[in-house]
Formats: structure tokens, sequence, C-alpha cells
């Protein structure tokens, strides 16, 4: 049911902890599970993520995508990190079942608002991102899948 990429970051998720004095911390919920997802990002004047780690109270699929997530947003720019969706954190995991689609939105949505959090504090705009929100609502992921 899950790939060996899932289980593989499922039990040894990459950059899990915290950053003191982080550039951006954003924290969401899934209102569906009620799971919740801390991310901090360290980030330099280059706007380039030197740094990211994660904390949840979450699923072990959203375990995995987050660890999965980290690896992806590390060392990229705060622009090309808003590349890194859910569904391009899925493929590079070979893929979550179905009913596990929402567990990979509390990885980009907490990226999204540790880039916010980032971006207030430095009074920048980053293309494309909007304000996030505090909780994932049903809504939205049924209106996406
Ligand atoms: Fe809640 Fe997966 S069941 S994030």
């Amino acid at each position: 049911m899950y790939s060996e990429k899932v289980m593989d970051h499922f039990q040894n998720p990459r950059n899990v902890g915290e950053i003191a004095d982080a550039s951006g911390v954003g924290t969401v919920g899934n209102a569906k599970c009620g799971d919740i997802m801390r991310m901090y990002l360290d980030i330099d004047e280059n706007r380039i993520i030197r740094d990211c780690k994660f904390k949840t109270f979450g699923c072990g699929a959203a375990v995995a995508t987050s660890s999965m997530a980290t690896e992806l947003v590390r060392g990229k720019t705060v622009e090309e990190a808003m590349q890194v969706t859910n569904r391009a954190v899925m493929e590079a995991l070979d893929g979550l079942p179905p009913v596990k689609v929402h567990c990979s939105l509390l990885a980009e949505e907490a990226i999204h608002a540790a880039l916010w959090d980032y971006a207030e504090k430095n009074g920048i705009k980053i293309e494309g991102l909007k304000k996030p929100k505090e909780d994932i609502g049903e809504e939205e992921i049924e209106e996406e899948y």
C-alpha cells in the first residue's frame, strides 16, 4: 500500500527538529484529522533556504511527506521552493494512497506558512504566495482532487 520511499521517510524521517532563530516558522493544522505540522526555515541573504526542519503531531504519511519536502526545499531559493507542491512531494515519494493525499497538503501548507512569516518579517513579496490558512479545510481538498 505504501511505497518503499514512503516507508523509508516514515521510519527514518529527515530533518526532524527545530531551528533556533529561524528566518520563518509556519504552523498549520489539518481540519480533517486534527493533525498539526510546524516548519522552520533558515534563509540566507540571497534568499536561499540553508536549512529546513519540521515537527509534527501527524500520521505516518504526514511525517514521510514532510521529510521529503524538507529535502526538496533545502538549497532552493524561496521562489523555487514555491514549486515544491504536494504533488511534487508525492511524486518524489512514488505516490500515496488516495485517502492519504490530504496528509501531503500539510507539508506544502506549512512551508508556505513559514515562507509567509519570512516574507512578512523582511517586508518582501514572494511571487504566488498567499496568506496561509490556519486550518486546511476539507472543502478545498475535495475541490482539488
Ligand atoms: Fe492527519 Fe495524515 S491523517 S495528516
